[in-house]
């Protein structure tokens, strides 16, 4: 297996992606580090996956504060015996008219999208220093961090947030041997999305599903995107097959947007 014997850190673990991405990271033969907001849900993942056979533990932890975040990798380290690879993958999104973005609103959006990567990052680099590691770090940013869309320019922001702190986090460790890389969904059929296309149902009069449907629509290869094609893409990122990639933020999105 790949990665097998590494220990890997995701956030956001308890659904949607962040699950996907533990599952299959732990399949490919790495301990896996489950942090989440949500104690209970990530403890049930956790469980699931222990069913598998996988050396799973948990930690809650809210990534918008550096503090739990650095306590979140030093758990990991503690329990697990050290860290390899970093998946700075929770957030949220929130669907806003631009002449209706509130000031905490869109400090909301930062802090949990932008600054926890930042957070995932120092907490991961002093780990792998500690340790005379290399490791590897990768991040939630999204096709929305390339492409400004309209009525989610606060999330737009904060993943175009962690597009130049995926840039310039590979050029500051990169002589480290540290690897930074970014993966960019399209429109994955998981719980935000839910909570998402509820929230344009309620502001624009939309139907159950329609907003995502619309979206999804757009992907040329024509379904929705699923976790387990985002877990596939980090699978690769995360082993030994991208060791030389850095600083890149890639669209995986069933062709939605092409650069
Ligand atoms: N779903 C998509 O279409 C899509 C597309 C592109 C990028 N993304 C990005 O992928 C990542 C995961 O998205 P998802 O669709 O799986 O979301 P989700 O809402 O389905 O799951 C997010 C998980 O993160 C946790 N979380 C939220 N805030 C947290 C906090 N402050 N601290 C710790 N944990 C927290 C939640 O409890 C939940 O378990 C996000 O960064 C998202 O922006 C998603």
């Amino acid at each position: 297996m790949a990665i097998d014997g590494k220990v890997a850190l995701v956030t956001g673990a308890a659904m949607g992606i962040g699950l996907a991405i533990a599952k299959r990271l732990a399949a490919d033969g790495a301990a896996i580090a489950m942090v989440d907001l949500n104690g209970d849900g990530v403890e049930k993942a956790a469980e699931e996956l222990r069913a598998s056979g996988a050396k799973v533990t948990t930690f809650v932890a809210d990534v918008s504060k550096r503090d739990q975040v650095f306590a979140a990798v030093e758990n990991c380290a503690k329990e697990l015996g050290g860290l390899d690879i970093m998946v700075n993958n929770a957030g949220i999104a929130g669907m806003c008219p631009i002449m209706e973005i509130t000031e905490d609103e869109m400090n909301r959006m930062q802090a949990i999208n932008a600054n926890s990567v930042l957070w995932g990052i120092q907490a991961a680099v002093a780990q792998f220093r500690k340790a005379g590691t290399k490791g590897k770090i990768i991040n939630a940013s999204s096709i929305a961090g390339h492409d400004g869309f309209p009525n989610l320019a606060a999330y737009c922001v904060s993943k175009f947030a962690v597009r130049s702190l995926t840039q310039s986090a590979a050029k500051e460790f990169g002589a480290e041997g540290i690897t930074v890389n970014a993966y960019c969904p399209g429109v994955v059929a998981t719980p935000l999305w839910k909570e998402l296309d509820e929230e344009f149902a309620e502001k624009t009069g939309s139907g159950e599903g329609d907003t995502f449907e619309a979206f999804a629509a757009g992907a040329v290869l024509g379904r929705p995107q699923q976790g387990e094609d985002v877990a596939n893409q980090v699978s690769w990122m995360a082993g030994p097959d991208s060791d030389f990639m850095t600083g890149q933020a890639v669209i995986v999105d069933g062709g939605m947007v092409f650069r």
